[in-house]
């Protein structure tokens, strides 16, 4: 049984980046709305990933709005240039800071074009189309509109790689018809494995499989067989949850979310626990896949 280090990588969008990433949402204020409370601290975490070898931040220039990409290109611009920085469109806030889904061409153009402005750069390395069937989870119906306004810009050069966030596999499917796909994120985590298979195909294609809520999000995970082993580990219920991630496939790409440099060293460190056979098929038995 080999170890994962933080050496581990995989491929995305044509660069080879860390397993173990960093997502930004966390950094917006309360319900990803708004400026944070403490400005300082989440560019302090910022630099921190990166000063800790963090190569993947996953972003939007949604979450906020706005304010999550200025604090990314406040903190790291002008950007190391092994960093990946991963955005989404697809999606608008409403002023009640509700999740619309905004797919006209014109929305996806302006969405690419704030990214760039807000980020500071001349072209996105992988943008994925967010799809809005319903927010809460992927739910079936074509998805060849948005993403051919996507695959234009890409053309335009805009654009390096797409990737597609909260889809099905028939999406997929169809998706890598239209265009390269580079990446997916949905949700997924050691209890909720709607995506099993699906994973597991991905890895068959060389595709990363990059999911959002590691740590189960806004209702962080908790179980006392995660808090068993965690003890016996000498680790954290939410490192073992991260570490059992990364034994799960070779494709996934983790980017656990925090605004607390605490929080972003000890999930850094997960990447350095061993996950023993027999903890393993204890861990196995969390999930469930509908
Ligand atoms: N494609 C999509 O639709 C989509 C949806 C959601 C998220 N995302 C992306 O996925 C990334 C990860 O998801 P997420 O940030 O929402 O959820 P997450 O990583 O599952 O969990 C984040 C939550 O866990 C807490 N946390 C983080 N590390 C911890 C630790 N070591 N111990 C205890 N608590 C800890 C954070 O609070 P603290 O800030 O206090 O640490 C935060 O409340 C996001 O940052 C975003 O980039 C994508």
């Amino acid at each position: 049984m080999t170890n994962i280090n933080r050496a581990d990588t995989f491929m995305l969008g044509g660069r080879t980046v860390k397993r173990m990433g960093y997502g930004a949402m966390q950094l917006a204020g309360p319900g990803v709305f708004g400026p944070p409370k403490d400005r300082d601290a989440a560019v302090k975490v910022l630099r921190e990933a990166v000063e800790s070898a963090v190569d993947h931040i996953d972003t939007s220039d949604f979450y906020g709005p706005h304010v999550v990409n200025q604090l990314i290109r406040e903190a790291l611009h002008p950007y190391p240039d092994d960093l990946v920085i991963v955005t989404k469109i697809g999606a608008r806030r409403g002023e009640d800071a509700s999740w619309l889904p905004a797919y006209s061409p014109e929305a996806l153009t302006q969405a690419v074009h704030d990214n760039l402005r807000n980020l500071g750069l001349d072209v996105l390395d992988v943008v994925n189309l967010r799809i809005m069937f319903d927010p809460y989870g992927p739910a079936e119906g074509s998805i060849e509109a948005p993403l051919t306004v996507l695959a234009d810009l890409q053309r335009q050069g805009l654009v390096r790689h797409i990737g597609l966030s909260n889809v099905t596999p028939t999406q997929i499917a169809e998706g890598r018809r239209i265009c390269e796909i580079v990446c997916v994120q949905n949700m997924y985590n050691i209890a909720h494995r709607a995506d099993d298979a699906l994973i597991d195909d991905l890895a068959r294609n060389g595709i990363a499989y990059v999911p959002f809520f590691p740590l189960g999000g806004f209702s962080p995970l908790q179980s006392s067989t995660l808090s068993d082993v965690a003890r016996r580990l000498d680790a954290t219920p939410m490192q073992v949850a991260l570490a059992w991630l990364l034994r799960r496939a070779p494709n996934i790409l983790l980017i656990p979310g925090t605004s607390s440099v605490a929080h972003l060293r000890e999930n850094l460190a997960s990447a350095e626990i061993d996950l023993p056979g027999d903890v393993l098929q204890e861990l196995d038995g969390l999930g469930w896949s509908s």
